[in-house]
């Protein structure tokens, strides 16, 4: 069976926008994210709290969380990778934070400049601090199906790593294919792994990049398995800086239209959402990917 409904954790903010070449000012960030939640997206992540030299457009994450609206009932969670951001997150009335781990050593020394226990390491007193202060700590994993320098990644790492995550406190975790090369067999695979160690759907998250346009078949196999928590970008927009060949992620207009389509409830209206990618795209200066928003767009 399906869920009878889904939470769309929407990434666009940060995960669709940490690679745009030319940075976008922070004025377009705040009117996206209001828009979003307009929109009837309940979870917005809105920014990253990283080295400025590593993501040089989110640099503007504190002016961004000083001017963004915040609506009541939606929640806002940015990226936060050591102290030092979780620090500047703090200083800036975050509530809920998400932590970001790797699966392959490649991508962790790309990504963090470090290796999958390093990174761990530096991850725990985040989690702790985060916790200590009431905040919400969600953890990432990414490459959990294959990396673009080691091939596929063998299903008992990933859970091995995630469950790592997830002890550290994190109460969620979102499985990410960074570089869209899964498809539904494995990851139908790969969560009944977390099961069988223990960790149920209760506690995973997927994140899908389409590169491979498999996301949204991918999305169907997880929510079969049990799935509620679904990560997608608005547009499509989107890509990591850190990895080769990875391109945006899931449209959440793609989502949204399969999920109405199957009688799952979102809370999302389309109509709204299509707008605001169409109004992003003409300041990216590009066209939506999401085939949904190309349909749907007026001239
Ligand atoms: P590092 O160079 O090893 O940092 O980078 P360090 O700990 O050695 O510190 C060096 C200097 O940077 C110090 O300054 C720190 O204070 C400063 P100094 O004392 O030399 O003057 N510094 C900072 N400044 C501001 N904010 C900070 C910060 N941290 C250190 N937070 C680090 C390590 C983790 C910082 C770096 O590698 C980094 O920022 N990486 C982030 C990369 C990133 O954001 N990638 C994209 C997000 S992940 C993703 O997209 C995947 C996902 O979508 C899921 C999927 O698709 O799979 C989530
Ligand atoms: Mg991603």
């Amino acid at each position: 069976g399906l869920p009878d409904e889904v939470t769309i954790y929407e990434v666009g903010p940060r995960d669709g926008l940490q690679n745009e070449r030319a940075v976008v000012p922070v004025e377009v960030k705040a009117e996206l994210i209001s828009r979003l939640a307009a929109a009837g997206l309940s979870v917005i992540e809105a920014t990253s709290f990283v080295h400025p030299k590593w993501v040089p457009q989110l640099a503007d994450a504190e002016k961004l969380l000083a001017s963004m609206e915040r609506v009541p009932g939606v929640r806002y969670p940015v990226l936060v990778p050591n102290e030092r951001g979780l620090d500047r997150a703090l200083a800036h009335g975050v509530t809920e934070i998400a932590i970001f781990g790797s699966a392959t050593e490649s991508f962790a020394r790309r990504n963090l400049n470090r290796t999958v226990d390093e990174s761990l390491a530096m991850f725990e007193p985040v989690v702790t601090r985060a916790l200590a202060e009431g905040l919400r700590v969600r953890g990432y994993l990414s490459m959990c199906f294959g990396d673009p320098w080691e091939g596929p990644t063998a299903i008992e790492r990933v859970v091995e790593i995630g469950g790592r995550l997830l002890e550290l406190g994190c109460y969620e975790l979102s499985l990410g294919d960074t570089i869209g090369v899964g498809t539904p067999g494995h990851v139908t695979a790969l969560l009944r792994a977390f099961g069988t160690a223990g960790i149920g759907t209760s506690r995973l998250a997927v994140h899908f990049h389409d590169t491979y346009g498999q996301a949204l078949a991918n999305t169907l196999a997880a929510l079969r398995e049990g799935v509620t928590v679904v990560d997608s970008s608005a547009g499509g927009i989107g890509g990591c800086p850190y990895a080769m060949s990875a391109t945006g992620n899931l449209a959440t207009e793609d989502l949204v239209w399969m999920l109405h389509g199957l009688g799952v409830r979102t809370g999302v209206s389309l109509e709204p959402l299509v707008e605001t990618s169409v109004w992003l795209a003409s300041r990216l200066g590009r066209p939506p990917t999401s085939r949904v928003v190309q349909a749907l767009a007026k001239e």
